[in-house]
């Protein structure tokens, strides 16, 4: 075959001549290297027409002799007449082309051979048009608020396999490479790329038109390349070290106030701080896109932000969103770090960029403001996910094999984020503040502009930990480590003390929870730090021991023996992820120290949060029985941290749907008494002010007064009441955003049609997105359905996303509460074809597992599933919702009475 196919796009299908296998393993080959890329990018944006066309030379080395070449393209037309491969000496031909569609593998094959080490250059020239798929180099839009005008601009979103949709390339994280960007477009919009613009020339044939080169941007991932043609505006630009910040935003934005701002700079000079490696770029822009697939992205030079998801009202700031918001710029900048200048080799790998761009991010939010506690607040919450949904025998370990494009998208989720940071906090924990440090700088100058997997991490770490003495000399970290990244799931380890000769015996097993427990032999090497009554050091986190695996139990004689009538307790600080159980005698002993005890014994506050989790948690798998836990539940009375307040009362809220009516009440008596204390704590809700709350209490301020609330405890809702009434007559015109959605609640959930109708006038009256969001998160509390039926039907079926969305928010809250819960749920059934249609697959999941949490009985599930069947939107959510009833009926079945009988004594 030496003849060129003379077609235009990717789309035809090709004849395949059989003398060519096609190339169907799921990694490019390694035959060619790509070194460089001179990429020119045409953006039109005609109020009619958006489209790019572009060039892309690509200098590849040949590493063998070949007579084809492999990269990645896809939904590009490729100009195939005017490809070429070329070296100083020869110039080749394309004789034909092969496409494999699953892996968008673009084909080339040569009339002569490339030889073995010498350089060639690709060239291809291609276009498409700029789609809002949120994938490549897509369109987005904003509406100028007084013109009215629609204003159209192009970003990228090249992660994680995006940017083969842009122009051809070796769309792996492992080929890096240098890259000249060129970007041409209409001189009324501001063009953007990684780096700053050296020069630029007008457009020879198009009026109007510039093409500006961009400086070199320094070898990277295909991932981390960006572009952007746009007219926002900047609103501030800023030096800090050296580096320009400068941060785009449509107009209306200008006056808002800027978290990225704020804080870029202050992250970036952490982080290089606590790398000890300077940021390599000159300039950073960071750029409020109006539509975007993930919340953020971390781009070289270019972090692009979603504006939907940044609090963005006047006056009406939630103070969590600004913590998520603020957590959001500081994973983007450790990304600098931790995926940018180091990136794991391929997908299976991701969690070695997002764990510790995560628990960095944690740290340097505390470093950076440490009175909000915002980096432990996430932490804690991250244990409390962890512990609650890796507990079923299916979960999938974090380090996993993924081939094609969408199950690499399929690893982005909040379980390799969340478990990827809990891994490494446990190195952190495990090997101490220097080892652990000294480690991280390592191995990030060893393999800085470079590729890594996980072993290169845990040889860097157990090279520097054998250096400060913090693990035996013949310990292997790869293996104890990988006990933790390769398989899911996490131990119940188990400590039975002899208080005659002192020893403790430990046996580990895998946890499962609401399954019949299924022949498992997963083992973990499980760090042992014992801290123990008479010497409560809950910093001393470098084990003495490791619980080795497959060997899985151990024998100990501690040191310095506690005595009989001290508790000893595993794990300071929860450093490592797994539950501990231990002998009657001891729980009792930890019990008695938290109620009498002084400062609770000393006991650290995520090791008093993981404690009544495990009893907890215990007693659902019939370890223990439920009146140990509430035994250990009463110490609360005292407690003044938010940590395991937030813990065991979450807990006890997802078990209140499966109670009947009758225990239901018993319930409800038993939190009412629970929560009073904690109630007390703080001053009376109709005292609220926007000033006269500290910022850094408001998360456990508004925890205690929702809970309240919602279980009417004492004056609660007779508060709220008064608060959001004062607030209506305008005497009090500083209802604290914060408090807004509980006040307004509690004033719905005791008021009548009136009261529905006041809030639902103000809602449809509000043009502020953030207001509307939580005044329908609050109208999910009303009691009569009639009326939430009339808020739904004029929401769901709006064309307005912010307006639908807003129902979202409403049901969820619906179907947290008692009186809605059952026609909410025939509601959502009998609209379910919008609503596929409508809302994203996670949203529909999320929807249906809330839903599936109140559902009592086996024929309700089966009446969900008959109804939802035949679409398609809600197969995931189904699955996930099945396997959530199960459990739960596990648990009516063999616990609630246990659970109940333990609670009616407290009553
Ligand atoms: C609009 O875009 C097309 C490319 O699709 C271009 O050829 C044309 O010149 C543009 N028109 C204007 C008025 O910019
Ligand atoms: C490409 O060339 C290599 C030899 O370098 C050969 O092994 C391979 O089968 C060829 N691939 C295709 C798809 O023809
Ligand atoms: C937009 O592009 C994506 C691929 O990026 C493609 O799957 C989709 O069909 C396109 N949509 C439209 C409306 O052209
Ligand atoms: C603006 O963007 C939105 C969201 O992607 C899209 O639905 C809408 O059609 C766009 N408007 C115009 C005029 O292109
Ligand atoms: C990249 O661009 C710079 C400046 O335009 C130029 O000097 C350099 O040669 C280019 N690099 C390559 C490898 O083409
Ligand atoms: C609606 O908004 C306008 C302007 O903000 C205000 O004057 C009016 O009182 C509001 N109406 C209701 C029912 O809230
Ligand atoms: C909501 O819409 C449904 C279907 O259109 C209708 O049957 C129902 O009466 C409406 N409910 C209210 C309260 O308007
Ligand atoms: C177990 O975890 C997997 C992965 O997160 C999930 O898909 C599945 O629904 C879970 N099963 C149960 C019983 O929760
Ligand atoms: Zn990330």
């Amino acid at each position: 075959m030496s003849q060129f196919y003379k077609c235009f796009g990717i789309f035809l299908i090709l004849g395949i001549p059989s003398t060519w296998a096609v190339y169907d393993h799921y990694r490019l080959p390694n035959s060619v290297e790509p070194l460089h890329y001179n990429l020119r990018i045409l953006t039109y944006l005609n109020s009619t027409d958006q489209m790019f066309e572009g060039s892309v030379k690509i200098d590849i080395l040949a590493r063998e002799s070949t007579k084809n070449i492999t990269l990645h393209a896809a939904y590009l037309k490729i100009h195939e007449d005017r490809t070429s491969v070329s070296s100083e000496a020869e110039k080749n031909s394309v004789t034909g082309i092969e496409i494999n569609e699953l892996y968008n593998f673009y084909t080339l094959h040569l009339s002569r051979e490339l030889k073995k080490g010498e350089i060639y250059q690709l060239e291809m020239h291609f276009e498409a048009s700029l789609n809002d798929s949120l994938s490549g180099y897509y369109k987005s839009n904003y509406t100028d608020a007084v013109t009215k005008e629609v204003h159209h601009l192009a970003v990228t979103q090249f992660s994680p396999t995006f940017a083969r949709q842009a122009f051809p390339c070796f769309d792996e994280p492992s080929w890096k490479s240098t890259f000249n960007v060129s970007l041409g477009y209409d001189k009324k919009y501001t063009g953007l790329s990684g780096t700053p613009i050296i020069g630029c020339q007008k457009h020879k044939t198009l009026e109007n038109y510039i093409w500006c080169d961009h400086q070199l941007l320094l070898r990277t991932s295909t991932y981390l390349v960006a572009y952007a043609v746009h007219d926002l505006r900047n609103s501030e630009s800023k030096t800090s070290n050296q580096v320009t910040f400068r941060n785009w935003m449509q107009p209306k934005l200008l006056d808002q106030e800027m978290i990225s701002m704020e804080i870029a700079p202050k992250l970036l000079a952490f982080y290089e701080n606590l790398f000890q490696m300077d940021f390599p770029l000159v300039k950073i822009d960071q750029l409020t896109v109006p539509t975007h697939r993930f919340t953020a992205m971390e781009n070289w030079g270019l972090v692009t932000y979603n504006e939907e998801k940044l609090p963005q009202n006047k006056g009406v700031y939630l103070q969590q969103q600004k913590d998520d918001t603020s957590f959001t710029v500081a994973h983007e900048y450790a990304h600098q770090w931790f995926g940018n200048l180091v990136t794991m080799k391929w997908w299976n790998d991701l969690w070695l960029k997002e764990g510790p761009s995560t628990y960095f991010g944690y740290l340097a939010l505390d470093a950076l403001q440490p009175e909000l506690t915002r980096g432990e607040r996430f932490i804690s919450r991250d244990l409390a996910n962890f512990f609650a949904k890796d507990s079923n025998g299916t979960v999938p370990a974090i380090s996993k094999d993924v081939k094609d494009p969408a199950e690499i998208l399929g690893q982005f989720t909040d379980y390799v984020y969340q478990k990827g940071s809990l891994t490494i906090r446990m190195l952190h924990k495990v090997l101490g503040e220097e080892a652990f440090f000294q480690g991280i700088r390592s191995f990030l100058g060893k393999y800085q502009l470079g590729n890594v997997a996980q072993r290169d991490l845990w040889n860097s770490l157990q090279e520097a930990a054998l250096q400060k003495e913090v693990i035996p000399f013949d310990f292997n970290l790869n293996r104890a480590m990988d006990s933790w990244t390769l398989q899911g799931g996490y131990p119940l380890v188990t400590l039975i003390r002899d208080y005659e000769t002192g020893r403790v015996n430990l046996k580990q097993t895998r946890f499962f929870k609401g399954q019949d427990i299924i022949t498992d032999s997963s083992c973990w090497w499980v760090p042992l730090s014992f801290v123990r009554q008479n010497l409560p050091d809950f910093d001393q986190t470098i084990p003495k021991f490791w619980l080795e695996c497959p060997l899985a139990t151990k024998d100990l004689l501690l040191p310095g023996v506690p005595s009989p009538n001290e508790w000893i307790i595993l794990n300071p600080q929860v450093s490592t992820i797994f539950r501990v159980n231990y002998d009657k005698k001891n729980w009792r002993l930890i019990t008695k120290s938290l109620l009498n005890d002084s400062n609770f014994g000393g006991i650290h506050k995520l090791n008093r949060a993981q404690l009544l989790d495990d009893l907890l948690a215990l007693a659902a798998v019939q370890i223990h029985k439920y009146d140990m836990a509430f035994d250990l539940l009463r110490y609360l009375e005292k407690e003044a941290d938010f940590l395991p307040w937030q813990r065991a009362v979450n807990i006890l809220n997802s078990l209140r749907p499966l109670l009947n009516e009758e225990n239901s009440k018993q319930f409800k008596i038993y939190m009412q008494q629970l929560i009073l204390p904690l109630y007390n704590r703080f001053p009376k809700l109709a005292e609220r002010t926007g000033s006269n709350t500290p910022v850094k209490d408001i998360p456990f301020a508004h925890f205690a007064y929702s809970q309240a609330c919602r279980y009417h405890v004492a004056d609660c809702t007779d508060q709220a009441k008064i608060l959001t009434i004062s607030h209506r007559n305008g005497e009090n015109d500083e209802l604290p955003s914060n408090f807004q959605q509980l006040a307004y609640c509690s004033f719905l959930e005791e008021g009548g049609d009136a009261e529905f109708q006041e809030i639902f006038a103000q809602f449809q009256n509000s043009t502020n997105g953030a207001q509307q969001r939580i005044l329908a998160s609050a109208l999910g509390c009303c009691r009569n359905f009639k009326n939430f039926e009339q808020f739904l039907n004029f929401t769901i079926n709006s064309d307005e996303k912010i307006l639908s969305d807003c129902s979202m928010l409403a049901v969820k809250t619906a179907l947290s509460r008692d009186h809605l819960v059952a026609p909410t749920g025939k509601y959502i059934l009998n609209n379910a074809k919008t609503l596929g249609e409508k809302f994203k697959k996670k949203e529909l999941t999320g929807l249906l597992v809330s839903l599936a949490g109140n559902l009592q009985s086996p024929e309700e599930l089966e009446q969900l599933k008959e109804q939802l069947k035949d679409l398609n939107e809600f197969e995931e959510g189904l699955q996930k919702a099945h396997d959530l009833v199960k459990i739960n009926q596990k648990w009516q079945k063999d616990c609630s009475s246990d659970f109940i009988e333990a609670l009616g004594k407290l009553i």
